[in-house]
């Protein structure tokens, strides 16, 4: 496609501050002032945007739609919903049979409660290990979402969110008196945990079980230990890792486990649910807080993660993701090889990423971007693999990554030039 000038965006960023509601969707983060920024509609893993460019998605929103956008089989269950009255004065008993299941498959907890978004679901969790333990603090480490409980460590000494999320990330609008009640702590750095723990009067420990890397030594075996020793309520957020590779969060696969479960983004499809499961002591102290909103009791969410599951029980999904994931994995591989050029792999092979050197990582990434687009396809340096990347679509991909390695190869002094619009922001850091 032509890339031009994005007015469509450049007017939203008038009246809706920042431009839209998830960062990660922001122009700024992927190409400044060329993203096509709006669809019309999705099917597979193709986009259409606002001038009718049928785009190849080999970015794929953030991981929502590992069964691919506008799946037949799990939309057939959610225009029955439609038909039927998605609300009502009366519950969807939807929702009590996905926490049966969810509790079914995990086998460890036994209380459910549920919500839209992966922000608020760690809220909740935060609220009910408050309300069920005798020490208030935090210790996390990753990505939890927007709330006050998360964004109050950037008022500790030296703005410890800076470091851990995004470099200058402001305090405005968060109480001053959440002062030193979350420390963020490095993934795989078991002494700095401890440490945080013996000096901070920690009563939670939040964490995603792996996202980028690798843990090493034992570590969530050892953070398990702590948790326990110390009797902290240790929390997972499996709202991006939870049914990637495994049918359930990936501690199963490791066999650790938490007192308390956040589970999300994979679950629906991009039918927007969230799930916090927990140990019966913990959650019984939701009863004795205020945690309650009128579209947690939505019935679309629920019976998309029942069609979901149904999908993702079947023995060769996860097979297939992985597959995949390591196909795109070794190609990239081998075409950084070939062109010479330095590249970092990283990622659960559901979620492969890649950087440049770092020096020239951001120029680099912004230019494969672009030239992506020239060629209708949504790129960046990390993809979340769905069902509907086939074989035939990741080779049309390869093909084009390797033109634009080649270019990056000889141009590696001078991307800037080859840059129509300005450089594309850093986006979130994944610590872990
Ligand atoms: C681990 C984790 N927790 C929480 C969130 C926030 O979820 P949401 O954007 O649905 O509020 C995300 C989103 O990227 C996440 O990856």
């Amino acid at each position: 496609m032509k890339l031009n000038k994005n007015k469509n965006w450049i007017y939203a960023k008038n009246i809706i501050p920042g431009g839209n509601m998830l960062i990660s969707k922001r122009s700024d983060f992927l190409l400044p002032d060329y993203w096509p920024s709006y669809y019309k509609k999705a099917k597979g893993c193709f986009v259409w945007d606002l001038n009718n460019n049928k785009l190849l998605d080999m970015y794929f929103g953030v991981g929502t739609n590992i069964h691919g956008y506008t799946n037949n089989k799990i939309d057939k269950r959610i225009h029955e919903v439609i038909k039927n009255s998605n609300m009502s004065s009366l519950n969807s008993y939807d929702e009590v049979l996905l926490a049966k299941e969810l509790i079914k498959i995990h086998k460890w907890p036994s209380m459910a409660k549920f919500s839209r978004s992966g922000g608020e679901a760690n809220a909740i969790a935060i609220r009910i290990a408050r309300a069920s333990s005798k020490n208030k603090n935090i210790a996390f480490c990753g990505y939890h979402g927007w709330h006050d409980w998360y964004l109050s460590s950037t008022l500790n000494k030296n703005n410890s969110l800076s470091n851990h999320l995004i470099p200058g990330i402001d305090s405005s609008g968060i109480p001053r008196q959440l002062k030193n009640t979350a420390f963020p702590f490095q993934y795989n750095n078991f002494e700095m945990l401890k440490k945080i723990v013996k000096e901070k009067k920690i009563g939670i420990i939040k964490m995603e079980v792996q996202r980028n890397y690798y843990p090493k030594n034992n570590f969530l075996q050892k953070v398990r230990r702590l948790a326990t020793k110390n009797k902290i309520i240790l929390i997972f957020d499996e709202c991006t890792t939870g049914f990637r590779e495994n049918l359930g969060g990936l501690h199963l696969k490791y066999k650790v486990y938490p007192d308390m479960l956040i589970l999300g983004k994979a679950l629906g499809n991009g039918y927007a649910i969230n799930a916090v499961l927990g140990k019966r002591n913990i959650m019984q102290a939701a009863n004795k807080t205020f945690i309650s909103s009128t579209f947690w009791t939505e019935r679309i969410g629920y019976a998309a993660a029942l069609a979901c599951l149904k999908e993702m029980k079947k023995k060769s999904f996860f097979k297939k993701i992985i597959k995949t994931g390591k196909y795109i994995k070794k190609g990239w591989s081998e075409l950084a090889k070939k062109n010479k050029i330095k590249i970092e792999i990283t990622g659960i092979d559901p979620i492969p990423i890649f950087n440049f050197e770092n020096k020239i990582n951001i120029e680099a990434s912004t230019y494969l971007t672009q030239e992506m687009l020239k060629k209708n396809i949504i790129a960046t340096n990390c993809i979340y693999v769905s069902i509907a990347h086939t074989k035939k679509y990741i080779d049309l991909y390869l093909r084009e990554l390797d033109k634009i390695f080649f270019k990056i190869s000889k141009n590696k002094h001078n991307l800037k030039k080859l840059i129509k619009g300005p450089l594309k922001q850093r986006s979130l850091k994944r610590v872990n």
